[in-house]
């Protein structure tokens, strides 16, 4: 892709007019899609994000044929040292902002900025009604990014992740965790009112909860409640996912209080043993946290504010 002062910029879903003063970055940057011929590059990125745990290499495949995701590259030295993702997605509604990265050896240099609003102009320009993305409450650049684009933080929830769940021997089960299908869990899930701002969670993505977000959450994930007189009391999600360390069990959980909470962790723990997965990542409401770093096998990560916030901006 070329563009130059005047012209319109390509992209999977055609072209979209570009305005004086959007261009000169565009040019000075040269961003470009990514192409298959840059799996090497985003892998060597991969291998210097998150000690190499990061998912890009799980993504970069789909992306290159999504005719919804809308990729961002930019070179140094002929090779990608900058990427970023925008993929439509709830019908066109949301533009979900993700992948973006930076070599280390380029960071601090504005390249992340620069394809932030790049992302942005693309958005505005499909159109989408929204834009949002999450991200960890202590990736300060990120955060800072975000409020450069005019993004609020609309809530967080708390991660964790841990291995070695083998050593593991703990479990509760105060009342019954059924398996429900995506089928019989709308409205009956958004009634019960136990999701903030009534958006699923799962592995670092949101969804508005609608009958079609937990059709499409199903292809990937398992769904399990506790009910007491026809009101769901807890509802979890679960599914094994590669990592680069093997196979890891990821959950969301949402419950009304504590022993309900634990309930589903339990019944994880399970889930994560009979999947083969020696690690566990969970996400789950704030107000859980102090219940949570109670329990005598969960390894704190020391000096680190382990949460995920979903920004959001409305045009
Ligand atoms: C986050 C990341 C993309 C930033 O890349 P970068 O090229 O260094 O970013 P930029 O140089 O464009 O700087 C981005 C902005 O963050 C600011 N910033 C950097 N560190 C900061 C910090 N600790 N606190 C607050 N702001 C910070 C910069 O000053 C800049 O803001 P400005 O343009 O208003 O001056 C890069 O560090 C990276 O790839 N990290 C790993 C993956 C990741 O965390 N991705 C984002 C979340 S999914």
């Amino acid at each position: 892709m070329k563009s130059r002062a005047g012209e319109s910029l390509s992209t999977r879903e055609g072209r979209v007019h570009i305005s004086e003063s959007q261009q000169s970055d565009i040019i000075m940057h040269d961003i470009r899609p990514l192409r298959d011929s840059d799996r090497e590059d985003v892998l060597e990125i991969a291998r210097h994000t998150w000690d190499g745990h990061d998912y890009l290499p799980y993504f970069f495949d789909a992306w290159l044929t999504d005719r919804n995701s809308h990729t961002a590259a930019i070179e140094r030295g002929g090779h990608v040292v900058a990427l970023a993702n925008l993929r439509v997605i709830e019908n066109g509604r949301t533009g979900w902002m993700e992948g973006l990265r930076v070599h280390p050896d380029y960071r601090g240099q504005g390249l992340a900025s620069i394809l932030t609003h790049h992302v942005v102009k693309l958005a505005r320009e499909i159109p989408v009604e929204r834009i949002r993305y999450t991200t960890a409450v202590g990736n300060e650049s990120s955060l800072h990014l975000g409020t450069t684009i005019g993004m609020r933080r609309k809530f967080d929830l708390a991660v964790h992740w841990q291995d070695r769940l083998d050593e593991v021997s703990w479990s509760t089960s105060v009342s019954p965790i059924m398996e429900a299908s995506a089928k019989n869990l709308y409205p009956s899930l958004a009634e019960a009112r136990l999701l903030p701002h009534n958006v699923v969670v799962y592995d670092w993505k949101a969804l508005d909860l609608s009958p079609e977000a937990l059709e499409k959450t199903a292809v990937l994930a398992r769904f399990w409640i506790q009910s007491q007189g026809g009101r769901i009391e807890s509802f979890s999600l679960g599914f094994a996912h590669e990592d680069p360390a093997g196979m890891q069990w990821s959950v969301t959980i949402y419950a009304r209080n504590n022993p309900t909470f634990l309930d589903q962790l339990s019944h994880h723990l399970k889930m994560a043993s009979e999947n083969e997965c020696r690690t566990i990542f969970l996400t789950y409401p704030i107000d859980y946290v102090s219940t949570f770093y109670s329990l005598d096998w969960v390894r704190p990560i020391e000096d680190e504010e382990m949460a995920l916030t979903l920004l959001e901006r409305v045009f």
